[in-house]
């Protein structure tokens, strides 16, 4: 029997990766596991473990370049029971699978407001937590001020639900990172559901109108340095449009790569590096990227 055998999990053997990432872009996965439940994950989380097998937990992939030839195990909380949301009282509990668009829907429905300003952000609730996703504009909002608990999964297998006290959410990374989260209790307010919409609206609005969003991309790629936009500094090193193979610095923003076909992972690494040399050289700023690069 194989080492992951009788297990309740999704199993598939050199899965693409380019099918999983917004970006569109990587190889493939030797081995790619939907746990069926918790216990499935635990029982998963402690073979690793003792057999030292490394993974990389992925959740909509909107964040992340996968530019090795091959990773060999990624875990996907893809399954029904890692994709509950459900109401309790003013708060949404939502499990980590969960799209950010399912979650405002449920906001919306029940009169819920506050994270109108993740509209349109392609990603997971677990991956949002792990990045505190959140916008600049019109002031900076993240995710994580409306996070009144999470439950994680630690390494050794054993779930914990960590209060705001023990949470630690910064402009674009938390405290979670080291942990499978596995779900989150958010907490809102009562607002009309007309006003909610209006608000969803602007900010989608606003990253329609200045976001390049017509091609597979990763949003943006370096995060911001001391509230200076990356997005600027790149446009003024005047490298909007550079291409290399199907990779390109977004004429629109410059700090989007978009994947204009069948862009090579590699291709996109050496834009960024290049976007880095021209910003250090110009600015003496080191851009750092917010996607992580595997
Ligand atoms: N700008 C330029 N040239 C460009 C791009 C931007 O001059 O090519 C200028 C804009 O004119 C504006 C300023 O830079 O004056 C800021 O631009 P923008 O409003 O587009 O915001 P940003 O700082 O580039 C941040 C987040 C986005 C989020 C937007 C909107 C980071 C790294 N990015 O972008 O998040 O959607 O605010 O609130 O913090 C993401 O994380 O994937 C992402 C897209």
């Amino acid at each position: 029997m194989s080492w992951f055998g009788g297990l309740k999990a999704k199993v598939l053997v050199n899965e693409s990766l380019a099918k999983h990432t917004t970006l569109k872009s990587g190889h493939g996965a030797g081995l790619w596991i939907e746990p069926f439940d918790k216990e499935d994950l635990r029982a998963l989380i402690k073979r690793c473990r003792s057999l030292r097998k490394k993974y990389f937990i992925l959740g909509l992939g909107s964040k992340v370049l996968f530019k090795r030839k091959k990773v060999p195990l990624v875990i996907h909380l893809g399954s029904d029971n890692f994709k509950r949301c459900a109401l309790e009282g003013s708060d949404i509990i939502a499990s980590a699978g969960v799209s950010l668009n399912r979650l405002l829907a449920v906001a919306y429905e029940n009169g819920l407001g506050g994270l109108e300003f993740l509209s349109g952000i392609p990603a997971s609730v677990g991956g949002a937590l792990a990045l505190n996703a959140g916008v600049g504009w019109p002031v900076r909002l993240d995710i994580g001020t409306f996070v009144y608990e999470v439950e994680v999964m630690d390494r050794l297998g054993r779930v914990r639900t960590l209060s705001q006290k023990e949470l630690k959410f910064k402009y674009r990374g938390s405290n979670l990172k080291s942990r499978v989260i596995l779900g989150a209790r958010f907490r809102l307010f009562k607002k009309r559901k007309k006003n909610i919409r209006i608000k969803m609206d602007k900010f989608w609005d606003y990253r329609k109108t200045t976001q390049d969003l017509g091609y597979p991309s990763a949003g943006c790629v370096f995060k911001n340095y001391n509230g200076q936009p990356s997005g600027r500094l790149i446009d003024l090193c005047g490298l909007k449009g550079s291409r290399i193979g199907d990779a390109q610095i977004s004429a629109k923003h410059g700090n989007f790569i978009i994947n204009l076909a069948n862009a090579d992972s590699k291709d996109i690494v050496s834009l960024i590096k290049l976007a880095q040399r021209k910003v250090r050289a110009k600015f003496g700023i080191k851009l750092e990227p917010e996607i992580q690069i595997i």
